[in-house]
């Protein structure tokens, strides 16, 4: 079972669209996949049409068990919610001995999963460490903004300092670019940083996702893009990257980058 953070520190690159869509482009290649949302905005859920209903704050809080706060979406794709709950959550933990690793606690039991992603909302905060503690892998999406990028390195420090804090080994599992539009001389340069400052490390850059309003549609009917518009450009984008982030996974932790983001 995979475990990985979906983070930028910075908003609206695209964390959770890329957390429904991939889990939904994995689910529909016949994996298992849970998505976990830590974000109160509970963005993820509304976008699936999950509403009203036990999720995050009653797993980490009342200590249900996993099986209380998971739903179906479909049966390769369940999901643990979260709402504006969600932002009380670390008040009650400050107190908690080992707080930050309550969601790894919490989710010890849980297995039956080949996937699980966490979505994150972009602040530095106590779910934010737990969810690092929890996944110990992060999966970065990037848009085409210079202020994306750093976001990223922002959210890459914070993991660093978890990890030499408690010791244990942490994996940079990939970057995604996101909003790509080819026709603007911006993405060129986005790109360009992207690949000196991870590329250049070693860090998988993966195929990028193309800037599309289907994706905007395909949450306001409460569908993942596969569903909404299967033949779009961006559905493909999804699949691509599923197949890719499939075959990253059997490869393990990488040092080559999996291949050059395509400009062409
Ligand atoms: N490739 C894309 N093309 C067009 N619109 C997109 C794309 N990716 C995401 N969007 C839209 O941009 C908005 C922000 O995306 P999303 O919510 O996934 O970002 P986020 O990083 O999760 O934001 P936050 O930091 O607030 O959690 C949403 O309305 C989403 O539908
Ligand atoms: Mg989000």
């Amino acid at each position: 079972m995979k475990r990985i953070a979906i983070s930028n520190l910075k908003g609206g690159v695209g964390k959770t669209t890329l957390g429904i869509n991939l889990a939904g482009a994995l689910a529909e290649m016949g994996q298992r996949v849970l998505l976990i949302d830590t974000d109160s905005q509970g963005h993820a859920a509304i976008s699936l049409g999950l509403k009203h209903t036990a999720g995050l704050w009653d797993l980490m809080i009342t200590g249900v068990k996993p099986s209380e706060v998971i739903h179906t979406i479909t049966d390769n794709f369940h999901m643990i919610p979260s709402d504006k709950r969600t932002g009380a959550i670390e008040q009650q933990l400050v107190a908690t001995i080992h707080r930050e690793a309550v969601l790894a606690k919490r989710l010890e039991s849980l297995e039956g999963y080949d996937f699980v992603f966490v979505d994150t909302a972009p602040s530095l905060s106590l779910i934010l460490q737990n969810t690092i503690v929890y996944t110990r892998s992060v999966l970065m999406p990037i848009s085409m903004d210079y202020l994306a990028v750093v976001g990223a390195m922002q959210s890459l420090d914070l993991a660093r300092l978890i990890q030499q804090e408690m010791g244990f080994k942490y994996e940079v599992f990939g970057i995604v670019p996101t909003f790509v539009d080819k026709r603007l001389s911006i993405t060129d340069t986005v790109l360009g940083h992207i690949d000196r400052v991870f590329g250049k490390e070693g860090i998988p850059v993966f195929n990028p996702i193309g800037i599309d309003t289907n994706l905007q549609k395909a949450s306001a009917k409460h569908q993942t893009i596969l569903d909404y518009a299967e033949k779009s450009r961006s559905a493909e984008d999804f699949r691509q990257l599923a197949e890719d982030f499939l075959e990253q996974t059997k490869v393990g932790t990488r040092v080559e980058p999996l291949q050059k983001v395509s400009r062409g």
